[in-house]
């Protein structure tokens, strides 16, 4: 299974996320009675955009943090019966009954690694004609920040590999996927300084390398890697998927 979120205060967060989340949204085309697949939910604020979308049709809500998924039933209690709660992981055999019409995803991919594995687990749940509308981290993603990092642990491995334009259209083809499209798109987000910054840092961006830290080393890797960027901006690059199920 993938690693726990601190599902609270990554909610309180101020989050691009929320951005994403919209312009995602908008890629999708819905008529409004689909099952719609949300792989890597969260705290389900996009499922609950998914739901606004579908007044007669239903969401099958995917992560792989049972404290995320907990958030996600919290913010949807009394819209739950149109929400299938799923704690899987995305490179695996998806756990839920028949197909969906349609799969949406924001800022999940980047943190799985074997991508065609993903993509042919995605196709696997997706009837034919059905939309994969997604987008995450892409090639060059939060490059200053991980400068930052190697610079802090003394050259530590990259976090993420994070895919780019032809890797993607290659592995999409070989799971089964057609017109596909695929762009990267240079979106940096600016945070205030201090406390918010670190705090950003430390719950989505550095999570993952403070999970392998004791405790008394992570404030100071975390004050540390925001003390050597020039600006508290995490220079995202999105990457932008769109492909039809063949
Ligand atoms: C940055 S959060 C994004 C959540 C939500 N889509 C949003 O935009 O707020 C990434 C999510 O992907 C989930 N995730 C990462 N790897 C996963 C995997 N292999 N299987 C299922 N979920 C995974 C994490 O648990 C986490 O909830």
């Amino acid at each position: 299974m993938p690693r726990e979120w601190d599902a609270k205060t990554y909610d309180a967060l101020p989050l691009p996320h929320l951005g994403w989340g919209r312009r995602t949204l908008a890629r999708l085309p819905l008529k409004g009675d689909e099952r719609v697949l949300d792989a890597g939910c969260g705290t389900g604020r996009d499922t609950e955009g998914l739901l606004d979308l579908l007044p007669d049709g239903r969401v099958v809500a995917v992560d792989g943090s049972v404290r995320m998924l907990d958030q996600l039933r919290e913010r949807l209690a009394g819209r739950l019966d149109r929400v299938e709660v799923v704690h899987a992981d995305l490179t695996e055999p998806l756990p839920f009954e028949g197909e969906v019409d349609a799969v949406f995803s924001v800022a999940a991919f980047h943190w799985i690694e074997d991508h065609a594995a993903l993509f042919r687990a995605l196709a696997a749940r997706m009837r034919p004609g059905a939309r994969l509308v997604t987008e995450c981290g892409g090639r060059g993603n939060i490059a200053a920040v991980n400068a930052a990092v190697a610079d802090v642990r003394g050259g530590a491995p990259d976090m993420w590999d994070f895919a780019g334009e032809e890797d993607t259209r290659r592995r999409l083809a070989a799971a089964g996927f057609t017109d596909v499209e695929v762009a990267l798109r240079p979106d940096p987000a600016r945070f205030e300084p201090g406390e918010q910054f670190e705090a950003y840092l430390a719950t989505v961006i550095l999570g993952a390398h403070l999970d392998a830290m004791a405790d008394a080393d992570r404030e100071p890797f975390v004050k540390a890697v925001a003390g050597r960027l020039a600006e508290p901006v995490a220079d995202y690059v999105r990457l932008e998927i769109s492909a039809t199920r063949a």
